[in-house]
């Protein structure tokens, strides 16, 4: 998506070889008329799957999430994260390492909101090593819902996550792909 890709080269800063920060876009200032236009767009690749539902998790993938749903016209729902042990009987929940982070944590949804036979659509803000969207797809299995695809705002095609999701042969759609941060440049493949 060219609109996007421009506005990470306006406003992308390289923190490291391996992390963008995209906080006035994306991760802290969201900027809603580019989200919009991602959600227009994953709606527009992902509507022939006929979701039911989009599911992303808390935060970052909310609004992405949001708007694609919006112009999908399907309820969204975003997995929250758990800083206890305990979790309700209710609920879907998953462990997910966070390799970037150094943490583990806590990830579930509501039992209610996702239904056996159900069309999901996941959407996120980043993939890295793919760890909260395997979390996801495991919830997904866990409801026994089918999942239709996966809609990633930007993917870093040097980390592993979206090249070890589509090798099960779910499809990935990335809206920006990031094949290097190397040298503080930001590079598009
Ligand atoms: P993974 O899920 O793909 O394995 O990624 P990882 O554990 O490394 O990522 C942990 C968090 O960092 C996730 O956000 C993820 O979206 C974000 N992240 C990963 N790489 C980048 C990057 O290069 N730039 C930015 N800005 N974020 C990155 P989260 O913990 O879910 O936080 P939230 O922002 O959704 O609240
Ligand atoms: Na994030
Ligand atoms: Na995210």
């Amino acid at each position: 998506m060219e609109l996007l890709k421009q506005r990470i080269l306006e406003v992308g800063v390289v923190v490291s070889d391996q992390v963008l920060k995209l906080d006035a876009i994306l991760n802290h200032q969201v900027d809603p008329v580019l989200i919009m236009e991602m959600g227009k767009e994953f709606a527009r690749l992902f509507r022939e799957t006929k979701p039911d539902k989009v599911l992303t998790v808390e935060s970052s993938g909310i609004p992405i999430a949001y708007t694609t749903a919006l112009h999908l016209e399907v309820p969204m729902v975003f997995a929250r994260r758990k800083k206890t042990l305990t979790m309700d009987q209710d609920t879907y929940s998953e462990r997910v390492p966070s390799f970037t982070k150094g943490i583990v944590t806590d990830i579930m949804v509501s039992s209610h909101l996702l239904h056996k036979g159900e069309r999901i659509l996941l959407i996120d803000d980043f993939i890295a090593n793919g760890d909260a969207a395997r979390g996801l797809i495991r919830i997904i299995e866990k409801a026994e819902a089918e999942l239709v695809g996966v809609g990633i705002a930007v993917e870093k095609s040097f980390q592993a996550g979206g090249s070890s999701i589509r090798e099960r042969g779910i499809r990935v759609e990335s809206l920006a792909r990031i094949s290097s941060l190397a040298n503080g440049q930001i590079t598009f493949n």
